[in-house]
Protein backbone atom coordinates (compact mmCIF):
# COMPACT_ATOMS: atom_id res chain seq x y z
CA UNK A 1 0.00 0.00 0.00
CA UNK A 2 3.25 2.59 0.97
CA UNK A 3 4.65 1.26 -2.23
CA UNK A 4 1.47 2.58 -4.05
CA UNK A 5 1.11 5.59 -2.31
CA UNK A 6 4.89 6.67 -2.82
CA UNK A 7 4.67 5.35 -6.65
CA UNK A 8 1.56 7.71 -6.70
CA UNK A 9 3.35 10.95 -5.07
CA UNK A 10 6.21 10.29 -7.22
CA UNK A 11 4.01 10.06 -10.37
CA UNK A 12 2.29 13.46 -9.31
CA UNK A 13 5.53 14.79 -8.60
CA UNK A 14 6.34 14.09 -11.83
CA UNK A 15 3.31 15.45 -13.82
CA UNK A 16 3.40 18.66 -12.04
CA UNK A 17 6.98 18.89 -13.02
CA UNK A 18 6.23 18.66 -16.48
CA UNK A 19 3.50 20.73 -16.98
CA UNK A 20 5.67 23.12 -15.20
CA UNK A 21 8.11 23.17 -17.46
CA UNK A 22 6.12 22.49 -20.44
CA UNK A 23 4.68 26.08 -19.82
CA UNK A 24 7.77 27.86 -19.44
CA UNK A 25 9.02 26.63 -22.85
CA UNK A 26 6.14 27.84 -24.58
CA UNK A 27 7.60 31.26 -23.83
CA UNK A 28 8.68 32.01 -27.39
CA UNK A 29 5.68 29.82 -29.15
CA UNK A 30 3.35 32.50 -27.57
CA UNK A 31 4.82 35.34 -28.72
CA UNK A 32 4.90 34.03 -32.07
CA UNK A 33 9.07 34.03 -32.64
CA UNK A 34 10.27 30.65 -34.41
CA UNK A 35 13.07 28.49 -33.26
CA UNK A 36 14.20 24.54 -32.61
CA UNK A 37 12.00 23.18 -30.19
CA UNK A 38 13.53 22.67 -26.87
CA UNK A 39 14.04 19.21 -24.75
CA UNK A 40 12.75 19.26 -21.62
CA UNK A 41 15.54 19.27 -19.22
CA UNK A 42 18.54 21.20 -21.13
CA UNK A 43 16.48 23.26 -23.58
CA UNK A 44 18.71 23.71 -27.02
CA UNK A 45 21.92 23.46 -25.44
CA UNK A 46 22.60 20.74 -24.19
CA UNK A 47 24.40 19.09 -26.72
CA UNK A 48 26.74 21.91 -25.60
CA UNK A 49 26.91 19.71 -22.13
CA UNK A 50 27.29 16.56 -23.76
CA UNK A 51 30.68 18.44 -25.52
CA UNK A 52 29.47 17.53 -29.11
CA UNK A 53 28.79 21.29 -30.41
CA UNK A 54 30.25 25.05 -29.07
CA UNK A 55 28.01 27.86 -27.59
CA UNK A 56 28.70 29.36 -31.20
CA UNK A 57 28.04 26.37 -33.21
CA UNK A 58 24.60 25.82 -31.77
CA UNK A 59 24.38 29.86 -32.08
CA UNK A 60 25.25 29.40 -36.03
CA UNK A 61 23.58 26.14 -36.39
CA UNK A 62 20.28 28.38 -34.99
CA UNK A 63 20.88 31.06 -37.76
CA UNK A 64 21.44 29.03 -40.62
CA UNK A 65 17.81 27.03 -39.66
CA UNK A 66 16.35 30.79 -39.35
CA UNK A 67 18.21 33.57 -41.19
CA UNK A 68 15.34 34.21 -43.07
CA UNK A 69 13.58 35.09 -39.58
CA UNK A 70 14.55 38.77 -38.01
CA UNK A 71 14.64 36.87 -34.64
CA UNK A 72 14.53 33.35 -33.35
CA UNK A 73 14.00 32.00 -30.15
CA UNK A 74 15.87 28.82 -28.24
CA UNK A 75 16.41 27.92 -24.44
CA UNK A 76 19.27 27.10 -22.10
CA UNK A 77 17.89 24.80 -20.11
CA UNK A 78 14.36 27.14 -19.16
CA UNK A 79 16.41 30.32 -19.49
CA UNK A 80 14.64 31.76 -23.09
CA UNK A 81 17.24 33.17 -25.29
CA UNK A 82 16.42 35.51 -27.99
CA UNK A 83 18.93 35.35 -31.67
CA UNK A 84 18.98 38.57 -33.22
CA UNK A 85 19.24 37.78 -37.15
CA UNK A 86 18.23 41.04 -38.77
CA UNK A 87 21.23 43.86 -38.85
CA UNK A 88 19.00 46.72 -38.86
CA UNK A 89 17.72 45.65 -35.20
CA UNK A 90 21.17 44.41 -34.32
CA UNK A 91 21.98 48.25 -35.33
CA UNK A 92 19.29 48.85 -32.25
CA UNK A 93 20.40 46.84 -29.92
CA UNK A 94 23.89 47.32 -29.80
CA UNK A 95 24.11 51.32 -30.59
CA UNK A 96 20.48 53.44 -31.00
CA UNK A 97 18.53 51.53 -28.15
CA UNK A 98 21.60 50.49 -26.14
CA UNK A 99 20.15 52.23 -23.01
CA UNK A 100 17.88 49.12 -23.18
CA UNK A 101 20.45 46.36 -23.62
CA UNK A 102 23.73 47.32 -22.15
CA UNK A 103 23.46 44.50 -19.70
CA UNK A 104 25.47 41.65 -20.77
CA UNK A 105 23.53 39.00 -18.40
CA UNK A 106 26.76 37.42 -16.74
CA UNK A 107 26.98 36.11 -13.52
CA UNK A 108 29.01 38.77 -11.07
CA UNK A 109 29.72 37.79 -7.20
CA UNK A 110 31.74 40.54 -6.46
CA UNK A 111 32.55 39.45 -2.10
CA UNK A 112 32.52 35.76 -3.41
CA UNK A 113 34.05 35.41 -6.54
CA UNK A 114 35.47 38.56 -7.02
CA UNK A 115 37.23 37.84 -10.44
CA UNK A 116 33.92 37.97 -12.58
CA UNK A 117 33.67 41.43 -11.39
CA UNK A 118 35.44 42.64 -14.74
CA UNK A 119 34.25 45.16 -17.17
CA UNK A 120 33.52 42.22 -19.32
CA UNK A 121 30.98 40.73 -17.26
CA UNK A 122 29.50 43.68 -15.58
CA UNK A 123 26.30 45.40 -16.06
CA UNK A 124 24.13 48.44 -15.44
CA UNK A 125 25.89 51.65 -13.32
CA UNK A 126 28.95 49.63 -12.07
CA UNK A 127 30.13 48.81 -15.99
CA UNK A 128 29.50 52.17 -17.35
CA UNK A 129 31.35 53.90 -14.18
CA UNK A 130 34.18 51.41 -14.87
CA UNK A 131 33.77 51.60 -18.45
CA UNK A 132 34.40 54.93 -18.45
CA UNK A 133 37.39 54.87 -16.11
CA UNK A 134 39.47 52.38 -17.77
CA UNK A 135 38.48 53.47 -21.36
CA UNK A 136 41.46 55.84 -21.45
CA UNK A 137 44.08 52.95 -21.03
CA UNK A 138 43.73 52.32 -24.21
CA UNK A 139 44.05 55.36 -26.45
CA UNK A 140 46.55 55.05 -29.17
CA UNK A 141 48.69 57.55 -27.57
CA UNK A 142 49.12 54.66 -24.95
CA UNK A 143 48.94 52.15 -27.12
CA UNK A 144 52.05 53.93 -28.80
CA UNK A 145 53.73 53.90 -25.25
CA UNK A 146 53.11 50.20 -25.08
CA UNK A 147 54.21 49.58 -28.68
CA UNK A 148 58.12 49.14 -27.92
CA UNK A 149 57.43 46.01 -25.00
CA UNK A 150 55.15 44.02 -28.05
CA UNK A 151 57.96 45.00 -30.43
CA UNK A 152 60.38 43.34 -28.02
CA UNK A 153 58.74 40.64 -27.44
CA UNK A 154 57.98 40.05 -31.55
CA UNK A 155 61.91 40.13 -31.92
CA UNK A 156 62.34 37.81 -29.44
CA UNK A 157 60.09 35.37 -31.00
CA UNK A 158 62.42 36.42 -34.41
CA UNK A 159 65.31 35.44 -32.74
CA UNK A 160 63.64 31.94 -31.59
CA UNK A 161 62.34 30.94 -34.77
CA UNK A 162 65.87 31.96 -36.33
CA UNK A 163 67.77 29.98 -34.31
CA UNK A 164 65.18 27.03 -35.14
CA UNK A 165 65.90 27.61 -38.64
CA UNK A 166 69.55 27.93 -37.88
CA UNK A 167 69.48 24.55 -36.44
CA UNK A 168 67.48 22.79 -39.12
CA UNK A 169 68.78 23.69 -42.31
CA UNK A 170 67.04 26.74 -42.44
CA UNK A 171 63.54 25.65 -41.89
CA UNK A 172 61.55 25.38 -38.37
CA UNK A 173 58.16 23.31 -38.24
CA UNK A 174 55.91 24.89 -35.64
CA UNK A 175 53.00 24.37 -34.04
CA UNK A 176 51.24 27.67 -34.92
CA UNK A 177 48.60 28.18 -32.24
CA UNK A 178 51.25 27.19 -29.67
CA UNK A 179 53.93 29.54 -30.27
CA UNK A 180 51.42 32.53 -30.82
CA UNK A 181 49.51 31.28 -27.93
CA UNK A 182 53.38 31.68 -26.17
CA UNK A 183 54.29 35.06 -27.55
CA UNK A 184 51.27 36.15 -26.50
CA UNK A 185 51.45 35.37 -23.19
CA UNK A 186 54.64 37.08 -23.08
CA UNK A 187 53.05 40.24 -24.89
CA UNK A 188 50.50 40.61 -22.04
CA UNK A 189 52.34 39.85 -19.14
CA UNK A 190 54.67 43.00 -20.58
CA UNK A 191 52.23 45.64 -21.39
CA UNK A 192 49.65 44.39 -18.67
CA UNK A 193 51.67 44.08 -15.66
CA UNK A 194 55.64 44.74 -16.68
CA UNK A 195 56.68 41.13 -16.03
CA UNK A 196 58.68 38.83 -18.29
CA UNK A 197 56.75 35.99 -18.10
CA UNK A 198 59.21 33.91 -20.38
CA UNK A 199 56.80 32.24 -22.11
CA UNK A 200 58.12 31.68 -25.36
CA UNK A 201 61.23 30.35 -24.37
CA UNK A 202 59.81 27.98 -21.35
CA UNK A 203 56.57 26.77 -22.15
CA UNK A 204 55.96 25.38 -18.80
CA UNK A 205 56.03 28.97 -17.44
CA UNK A 206 53.61 29.56 -14.41
CA UNK A 207 51.48 32.29 -16.73
CA UNK A 208 51.28 29.67 -19.95
CA UNK A 209 50.04 27.13 -17.31
CA UNK A 210 47.22 29.33 -16.00
CA UNK A 211 46.32 30.53 -19.42
CA UNK A 212 46.55 27.03 -20.65
CA UNK A 213 43.90 26.38 -17.41
CA UNK A 214 41.57 28.87 -17.75
CA UNK A 215 40.71 27.84 -21.57
CA UNK A 216 41.28 24.59 -21.58
CA UNK A 217 38.39 22.84 -23.62
CA UNK A 218 37.19 20.45 -20.49
CA UNK A 219 34.00 19.43 -19.20
CA UNK A 220 34.38 21.40 -16.25
CA UNK A 221 35.17 24.74 -18.47
CA UNK A 222 32.28 24.77 -20.28
CA UNK A 223 29.72 23.93 -17.77
CA UNK A 224 31.20 26.98 -15.96
CA UNK A 225 31.07 29.13 -19.21
CA UNK A 226 27.74 27.88 -19.87
CA UNK A 227 26.59 28.91 -16.12
CA UNK A 228 28.23 32.18 -16.14
CA UNK A 229 27.20 33.29 -19.07
CA UNK A 230 23.40 32.02 -19.08
CA UNK A 231 22.47 30.50 -15.77
CA UNK A 232 23.33 33.16 -13.07
CA UNK A 233 20.12 32.87 -11.50
CA UNK A 234 21.30 29.22 -10.83
CA UNK A 235 24.48 30.24 -9.61
CA UNK A 236 23.21 32.89 -7.24
CA UNK A 237 20.92 30.75 -5.78
CA UNK A 238 23.49 28.12 -4.81
CA UNK A 239 26.32 30.27 -4.28
CA UNK A 240 28.39 29.11 -6.84
CA UNK A 241 32.04 30.14 -7.28
CA UNK A 242 32.69 29.74 -10.85
CA UNK A 243 36.56 30.98 -10.50
CA UNK A 244 39.13 28.50 -9.49
CA UNK A 245 40.82 28.88 -6.64
CA UNK A 246 44.44 28.41 -8.09
CA UNK A 247 43.18 31.02 -10.74
CA UNK A 248 42.22 33.15 -8.01
CA UNK A 249 44.79 33.21 -5.75
CA UNK A 250 47.75 33.25 -9.00
CA UNK A 251 46.25 36.67 -9.50
CA UNK A 252 45.38 37.96 -6.42
CA UNK A 253 49.45 37.56 -5.22
CA UNK A 254 50.88 38.73 -8.53
CA UNK A 255 49.00 42.38 -8.17
CA UNK A 256 49.14 42.42 -4.39
CA UNK A 257 52.95 41.63 -4.22
CA UNK A 258 53.11 44.02 -7.99
CA UNK A 259 52.07 47.17 -6.52
CA UNK A 260 53.58 46.84 -3.14
CA UNK A 261 56.95 46.27 -5.04
CA UNK A 262 56.28 49.33 -7.29
CA UNK A 263 54.81 51.45 -4.52
CA UNK A 264 57.32 50.71 -2.10
CA UNK A 265 60.62 51.61 -4.55
CA UNK A 266 58.69 54.34 -6.02
CA UNK A 267 58.56 52.70 -9.88
CA UNK A 268 56.27 54.06 -12.65
CA UNK A 269 55.74 52.13 -16.12
CA UNK A 270 54.16 52.75 -18.97
CA UNK A 271 51.74 49.55 -18.57
CA UNK A 272 47.58 48.76 -17.78
CA UNK A 273 48.84 47.58 -13.94
CA UNK A 274 50.16 51.52 -13.54
CA UNK A 275 47.22 52.60 -14.97
CA UNK A 276 45.28 50.31 -13.22
CA UNK A 277 47.32 52.00 -9.83
CA UNK A 278 46.26 55.55 -10.42
CA UNK A 279 43.06 54.39 -10.64
CA UNK A 280 42.76 52.77 -7.31
CA UNK A 281 44.94 55.67 -5.72
CA UNK A 282 43.51 58.73 -7.59
CA UNK A 283 40.17 57.42 -9.34
CA UNK A 284 41.29 58.95 -12.95
CA UNK A 285 43.91 58.87 -15.41
CA UNK A 286 46.42 61.81 -15.59
CA UNK A 287 46.46 63.04 -19.09
CA UNK A 288 49.36 63.44 -21.79
CA UNK A 289 51.02 66.09 -19.80
CA UNK A 290 50.20 64.33 -16.17
CA UNK A 291 48.46 67.39 -14.90
CA UNK A 292 44.60 67.45 -15.54
CA UNK A 293 42.45 64.51 -15.26
CA UNK A 294 41.28 62.17 -18.45
CA UNK A 295 38.73 60.98 -16.59
CA UNK A 296 37.10 63.43 -13.61
CA UNK A 297 35.36 61.00 -10.79
CA UNK A 298 31.73 61.35 -10.93
CA UNK A 299 29.84 62.99 -7.91
CA UNK A 300 28.68 60.45 -5.05
CA UNK A 301 30.93 57.64 -6.51
CA UNK A 302 32.99 56.16 -3.88
CA UNK A 303 35.91 58.99 -4.57
CA UNK A 304 36.06 57.18 -7.72
CA UNK A 305 38.41 54.94 -7.25
CA UNK A 306 39.15 51.23 -7.70
CA UNK A 307 39.32 48.58 -4.88
CA UNK A 308 41.86 46.06 -4.99
CA UNK A 309 39.33 43.51 -5.74
CA UNK A 310 38.58 45.38 -8.70
CA UNK A 311 42.01 45.91 -9.76
CA UNK A 312 42.49 42.18 -9.58
CA UNK A 313 39.70 41.45 -11.62
CA UNK A 314 40.49 43.80 -14.87
CA UNK A 315 43.92 42.61 -14.55
CA UNK A 316 42.52 39.10 -14.92
CA UNK A 317 40.33 40.13 -18.11
CA UNK A 318 43.11 42.14 -19.75
CA UNK A 319 45.26 38.96 -19.52
CA UNK A 320 42.38 36.38 -20.88
CA UNK A 321 41.07 39.13 -23.56
CA UNK A 322 44.53 39.91 -24.19
CA UNK A 323 46.06 36.61 -25.11
CA UNK A 324 43.26 34.17 -25.86
CA UNK A 325 41.77 36.33 -28.67
CA UNK A 326 45.30 37.90 -30.26
CA UNK A 327 46.74 34.26 -30.29
CA UNK A 328 43.98 32.88 -32.16
CA UNK A 329 43.79 35.72 -34.79
CA UNK A 330 47.53 35.79 -35.66
CA UNK A 331 47.99 32.37 -35.57
CA UNK A 332 44.92 31.73 -38.39
CA UNK A 333 46.30 34.67 -40.53
CA UNK A 334 49.45 32.78 -40.55
CA UNK A 335 47.40 29.17 -41.54
CA UNK A 336 45.98 31.28 -44.20
CA UNK A 337 48.87 32.53 -45.56
CA UNK A 338 50.09 29.66 -45.94
CA UNK A 339 47.28 28.22 -47.83
CA UNK A 340 47.41 31.13 -50.19
CA UNK A 341 51.26 32.57 -51.23
CA UNK A 342 50.46 35.15 -53.46
CA UNK A 343 48.28 36.78 -50.45
CA UNK A 344 51.09 36.10 -48.59
CA UNK A 345 53.73 37.40 -50.99
CA UNK A 346 52.01 40.63 -51.06
CA UNK A 347 51.57 40.94 -47.63
CA UNK A 348 55.32 40.65 -47.71
CA UNK A 349 56.25 43.03 -50.30
CA UNK A 350 54.07 45.66 -48.42
CA UNK A 351 55.67 45.39 -45.33
CA UNK A 352 59.42 45.33 -47.02
CA UNK A 353 57.85 48.22 -48.69
CA UNK A 354 56.57 50.28 -46.26
CA UNK A 355 59.92 49.42 -43.63
CA UNK A 356 62.05 50.43 -46.34
CA UNK A 357 60.37 54.13 -45.94
CA UNK A 358 60.81 53.89 -42.35
CA UNK A 359 64.53 53.18 -42.73
CA UNK A 360 63.86 49.42 -41.78
CA UNK A 361 62.70 50.66 -38.53
CA UNK A 362 59.34 48.50 -37.25
CA UNK A 363 56.68 50.77 -35.81
CA UNK A 364 53.42 51.83 -34.61
CA UNK A 365 52.89 54.38 -37.64
CA UNK A 366 54.85 51.91 -40.45
CA UNK A 367 52.38 48.72 -38.89
CA UNK A 368 49.97 51.26 -39.32
CA UNK A 369 50.73 52.44 -42.63
CA UNK A 370 50.28 48.91 -43.80
CA UNK A 371 46.53 48.84 -45.41
CA UNK A 372 46.97 45.40 -47.13
CA UNK A 373 47.72 43.83 -43.84
CA UNK A 374 44.97 45.36 -42.34
CA UNK A 375 42.81 44.00 -45.03
CA UNK A 376 44.23 40.35 -44.21
CA UNK A 377 43.91 40.41 -40.64
CA UNK A 378 39.86 42.21 -41.12
CA UNK A 379 39.50 39.21 -43.42
CA UNK A 380 40.43 36.63 -40.44
CA UNK A 381 38.44 38.21 -38.30
CA UNK A 382 35.56 37.78 -39.97
CA UNK A 383 36.36 34.00 -40.66
CA UNK A 384 37.53 33.18 -37.60
CA UNK A 385 35.77 35.52 -35.41
CA UNK A 386 37.39 34.99 -31.40
CA UNK A 387 33.99 35.58 -29.96
CA UNK A 388 31.32 33.77 -32.48
CA UNK A 389 28.59 35.67 -30.71
CA UNK A 390 28.34 38.92 -28.96
CA UNK A 391 25.67 38.99 -25.88
CA UNK A 392 23.54 41.48 -23.97
CA UNK A 393 20.76 41.77 -21.42
CA UNK A 394 17.26 43.92 -21.84
CA UNK A 395 17.22 46.28 -19.08
CA UNK A 396 13.59 46.77 -19.30
CA UNK A 397 10.59 45.07 -20.34
CA UNK A 398 10.01 46.11 -23.86
CA UNK A 399 9.29 45.39 -27.61
CA UNK A 400 12.18 44.25 -29.28
CA UNK A 401 13.03 47.13 -31.97
CA UNK A 402 11.68 47.29 -35.57
CA UNK A 403 9.14 43.69 -34.19
CA UNK A 404 6.11 43.07 -32.35
CA UNK A 405 8.08 40.62 -29.97
CA UNK A 406 7.45 41.82 -26.29
CA UNK A 407 10.18 40.41 -23.60
CA UNK A 408 10.75 41.25 -20.35
CA UNK A 409 13.47 42.62 -18.31
CA UNK A 410 16.57 39.91 -18.05
CA UNK A 411 15.80 38.65 -21.50
CA UNK A 412 19.35 37.49 -22.54
CA UNK A 413 19.88 38.41 -26.31
CA UNK A 414 22.28 37.08 -28.51
CA UNK A 415 24.03 38.50 -32.28
CA UNK A 416 25.42 35.66 -33.93
CA UNK A 417 28.60 37.29 -35.08
CA UNK A 418 30.09 33.96 -37.00
CA UNK A 419 27.25 33.44 -38.97
CA UNK A 420 26.80 36.36 -40.27
CA UNK A 421 30.38 36.38 -41.10
CA UNK A 422 29.75 33.12 -43.15
CA UNK A 423 25.92 34.36 -44.46
CA UNK A 424 26.09 34.26 -48.40
CA UNK A 425 23.94 36.92 -48.67
CA UNK A 426 26.45 39.13 -47.57
CA UNK A 427 30.14 37.37 -48.40
CA UNK A 428 29.92 35.88 -51.39
CA UNK A 429 31.69 32.69 -51.34
CA UNK A 430 32.33 32.79 -47.69
CA UNK A 431 34.72 30.37 -47.29
CA UNK A 432 36.92 31.22 -49.18
CA UNK A 433 39.88 33.80 -47.75
CA UNK A 434 39.44 36.97 -49.91
CA UNK A 435 40.97 40.11 -48.39
CA UNK A 436 39.74 42.37 -50.78
CA UNK A 437 36.42 41.72 -49.55
CA UNK A 438 37.71 44.47 -47.46
CA UNK A 439 38.42 47.44 -50.07
CA UNK A 440 36.68 50.68 -49.40
CA UNK A 441 34.31 49.91 -52.52
CA UNK A 442 33.04 46.27 -51.27
CA UNK A 443 33.21 47.81 -47.48
CA UNK A 444 31.17 50.50 -48.80
CA UNK A 445 28.15 48.13 -50.82
CA UNK A 446 27.50 45.98 -47.74
CA UNK A 447 24.64 46.44 -45.01
CA UNK A 448 26.46 47.77 -41.42
CA UNK A 449 26.17 45.35 -38.84
CA UNK A 450 27.25 42.12 -40.44
CA UNK A 451 30.96 42.43 -39.29
CA UNK A 452 31.13 42.96 -36.08
CA UNK A 453 34.52 41.11 -34.52
CA UNK A 454 35.21 43.26 -31.78
CA UNK A 455 31.45 44.00 -30.98
CA UNK A 456 29.71 47.82 -31.57
CA UNK A 457 28.92 50.62 -29.60
CA UNK A 458 29.42 51.56 -26.21
CA UNK A 459 30.01 48.15 -24.86
CA UNK A 460 32.49 47.70 -28.19
CA UNK A 461 36.13 45.78 -27.62
CA UNK A 462 37.70 48.36 -25.48
CA UNK A 463 40.78 47.26 -26.23
CA UNK A 464 40.37 47.14 -30.02
CA UNK A 465 42.97 48.93 -31.35
CA UNK A 466 45.75 47.40 -29.09
CA UNK A 467 44.29 43.53 -30.11
CA UNK A 468 45.07 44.66 -34.06
CA UNK A 469 48.34 46.70 -33.40
CA UNK A 470 49.45 43.33 -31.93
CA UNK A 471 48.46 40.93 -34.33
CA UNK A 472 49.59 42.83 -36.76
CA UNK A 473 53.19 43.29 -35.81
CA UNK A 474 53.45 40.02 -35.05
CA UNK A 475 52.81 39.07 -39.11
CA UNK A 476 54.54 41.45 -40.44
CA UNK A 477 57.53 41.18 -38.32
CA UNK A 478 57.35 37.21 -38.70
CA UNK A 479 56.61 37.71 -42.37
CA UNK A 480 59.26 40.28 -42.60
CA UNK A 481 61.97 37.51 -42.11
CA UNK A 482 60.09 34.20 -42.71
CA UNK A 483 58.32 32.58 -45.30
CA UNK A 484 55.28 30.57 -44.46
CA UNK A 485 54.97 26.79 -46.12
CA UNK A 486 52.60 24.28 -46.17
CA UNK A 487 54.26 21.25 -44.37
CA UNK A 488 52.87 17.69 -44.53
CA UNK A 489 50.92 17.95 -41.10
CA UNK A 490 49.44 21.10 -42.43
CA UNK A 491 45.77 20.56 -41.98
CA UNK A 492 43.38 21.36 -45.18
CA UNK A 493 40.41 22.86 -42.70
CA UNK A 494 40.80 23.30 -39.08
CA UNK A 495 38.85 21.66 -37.12
CA UNK A 496 37.78 23.75 -33.76
CA UNK A 497 37.33 22.23 -30.32
CA UNK A 498 33.77 22.21 -29.57
CA UNK A 499 34.08 22.58 -25.76
CA UNK A 500 36.29 25.69 -26.79
CA UNK A 501 35.09 29.43 -26.36
CA UNK A 502 37.10 31.09 -28.68
CA UNK A 503 38.59 29.02 -31.93
CA UNK A 504 41.13 26.78 -30.39
CA UNK A 505 42.58 24.08 -33.25
CA UNK A 506 41.42 20.58 -32.38
CA UNK A 507 44.71 19.25 -33.03
CA UNK A 508 48.14 21.39 -33.69
CA UNK A 509 48.43 23.80 -36.50
CA UNK A 510 51.57 22.60 -38.09
CA UNK A 511 53.14 24.68 -40.66
CA UNK A 512 57.09 25.71 -41.74
CA UNK A 513 58.50 28.46 -41.38
CA UNK A 514 61.97 28.93 -43.87
CA UNK A 515 64.52 31.79 -43.17
CA UNK A 516 64.34 34.19 -45.85
CA UNK A 517 67.31 35.53 -47.93
CA UNK A 518 66.46 39.27 -47.75
CA UNK A 519 66.43 40.38 -44.24
CA UNK A 520 64.51 43.88 -43.80
CA UNK A 521 63.87 44.19 -39.91
C1 LIG B 1 42.00 40.40 -31.85
C2 LIG B 1 41.82 40.76 -30.61
C3 LIG B 1 40.48 40.96 -29.92
C4 LIG B 1 39.20 40.68 -30.35
C5 LIG B 1 38.76 40.11 -31.68
C6 LIG B 1 38.30 41.08 -29.28
C7 LIG B 1 36.92 40.97 -29.34
C8 LIG B 1 36.06 41.43 -28.35
C9 LIG B 1 34.62 41.39 -28.44
C10 LIG B 1 33.81 40.81 -29.59
C11 LIG B 1 34.13 41.94 -27.31
C12 LIG B 1 32.64 42.12 -26.96
C13 LIG B 1 32.14 43.42 -27.56
C14 LIG B 1 30.64 43.62 -27.46
O1 LIG B 1 29.99 42.99 -26.64
O2 LIG B 1 30.11 44.44 -28.26
C15 LIG B 1 35.25 42.35 -26.50
C16 LIG B 1 35.13 42.98 -25.28
C17 LIG B 1 36.20 43.25 -24.47
N1 LIG B 1 37.54 43.08 -24.78
FE1 LIG B 1 38.30 42.45 -26.53
N2 LIG B 1 39.04 41.58 -28.24
C18 LIG B 1 40.37 41.52 -28.58
C19 LIG B 1 41.45 41.92 -27.81
C20 LIG B 1 41.36 42.39 -26.53
C21 LIG B 1 42.49 42.75 -25.70
C22 LIG B 1 43.95 42.70 -26.14
C23 LIG B 1 41.97 43.15 -24.48
C24 LIG B 1 42.68 43.65 -23.24
C25 LIG B 1 43.94 43.75 -23.04
C26 LIG B 1 40.52 43.07 -24.57
C27 LIG B 1 39.65 43.40 -23.56
C28 LIG B 1 38.28 43.42 -23.68
C29 LIG B 1 37.39 43.88 -22.61
C30 LIG B 1 37.81 44.37 -21.23
C31 LIG B 1 36.08 43.78 -23.12
C32 LIG B 1 34.78 44.14 -22.41
C33 LIG B 1 34.28 45.53 -22.86
C34 LIG B 1 32.97 45.94 -22.19
O3 LIG B 1 32.09 45.10 -21.99
O4 LIG B 1 32.84 47.14 -21.90
N3 LIG B 1 40.19 42.60 -25.83
N4 LIG B 1 36.42 42.03 -27.16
Amino acid sequence: MIGWTIAALLAGVGVALYSYLAKILTYWTKRKVPGPKPSLLTGNFGINLMGQKSIGDICDQVYNDYHEEPVAGTFVMTQPLLHVHDPEIIKHVLIKDFKDFFGRGIYVETERDPLTAHLFNLSGKRWKELRAKIAPTFTSHKIKYMFDTMKECCTQLQDFVEAKCAANGGKYNADIREMQARVSTDVISSVAFGIQSNSLKTPESEFRRIGTKVVEPTVFNSVRLMVLFFLREIAQKFKFSITVNEIETFFTKLVAETVAYREENGIERADMLQMLMELKNKGFLKNKEGEEPEQAPEDGQVNGKLTMNEMVAQVYIFFIAGFDTTSATTSLTMYELTKNPDIQEKVYQEVQDVLKRHNGEVSYDAIAEMSYLDKVVSETLRMYPPLPFLNREVMVSREIPLTKVHVEKGTRVIIPVRALHHDAKYWPNPEKYDPERFSEENKASRPSHVYLPFGDGPRVCVAQRLGLMQVKTSVAMLLSRFRLEPSADTPEQVEFAPRSFVPLPKKELRMTLVTRQTIAA
